[in-house]
């Protein structure tokens, strides 16, 4: 399973990259509102780092509008992947784009209908919203488990993004029912490296070797 960031703040980006473990990086309209920086500019910034596919998300809510923001957001940068919303004018704007070569992630993703339907649109990318779903009392992993059994069972070729990842508990699961791809806030990604043992383990290892006066390795 691969991991995205699921932010649009430079620094976070740089320092998971720098972990060797950034795959991708999403970003959706609140996500670059609240880092006042320039939708291209920030975009570009990010692109420059990342080598893996960098979801931008168009604005406009009619399909006209949804393909002229499309090409402009997929020329600033080659691993660019336009984000469209389910909408009808969003999935025939996922069908142009997709016949163009342009890849699209199929966003605000909440049942296994609409899912369906990005997938036959051509949706390179399908965003399950597990935590929204799971805020309305209903189950969002089981539906990111029912989208990889059917792009499986259908064979097509999207992957299956699960989304809106509130903690470790979504990403375990997301593992298990093998999602593609996990797109995680900075500090649940790096919640990943942590475990209590894994710390009282380092601790008693340092305090048995320094108590046997054994110096340094090199
Ligand atoms: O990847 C989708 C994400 O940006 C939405 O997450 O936490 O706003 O539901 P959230």
């Amino acid at each position: 399973m691969k991991f995205f960031l699921d932010t649009a703040n430079i620094e976070q980006i740089k320092e998971i990259n720098d972990l060797g473990q950034l795959d991708g990086v999403t970003t959706n309209p609140t996500l670059i509102a609240r880092e006042k920086a320039g939708f291209r500019q920030r975009i570009e910034e990010i692109c420059a780092v990342v080598k893996g596919p960098v979801s931008a998300e168009v604005v406009a809510l009619d399909y006209e509008g949804m393909m002229k923001e499309a090409r402009e957001v997929a020329s600033w940068a080659e691993n660019v992947v336009v984000k469209i919303p389910m909408t009808p004018a969003g999935m025939k704007a996922t069908k142009a784009l997709a016949q163009e070569g342009i890849s699209v992630n199929a966003t605000l993703i909440f049942s296994l209908p609409q899912a369906l339907i990005a997938a036959k649109a051509g949706a390179a990318f399908i965003s399950p919203f597990i935590g929204r779903i799971d805020d309305i009392g209903q189950d969002g992993m089981e539906l990111v488990a029912d989208c990889v059994s059917m792009v499986d069972n259908f064979m097509f070729d999207s992957e299956i993004i699960a989304a809106s990842i509130r903690g470790l508990p979504h990403v375990i699961e997301s593992i298990r029912c093998r999602a593609h791809i996990a797109t995680v806030p900075y500090s649940t990604l790096m919640s990943l490296f942590k475990h209590p043992l894994t710390d009282k383990g380092i601790d008693s290892f340092m305090k048995d070797w320094n108590s046997a006066n054994l110096g340094k390795i090199i």
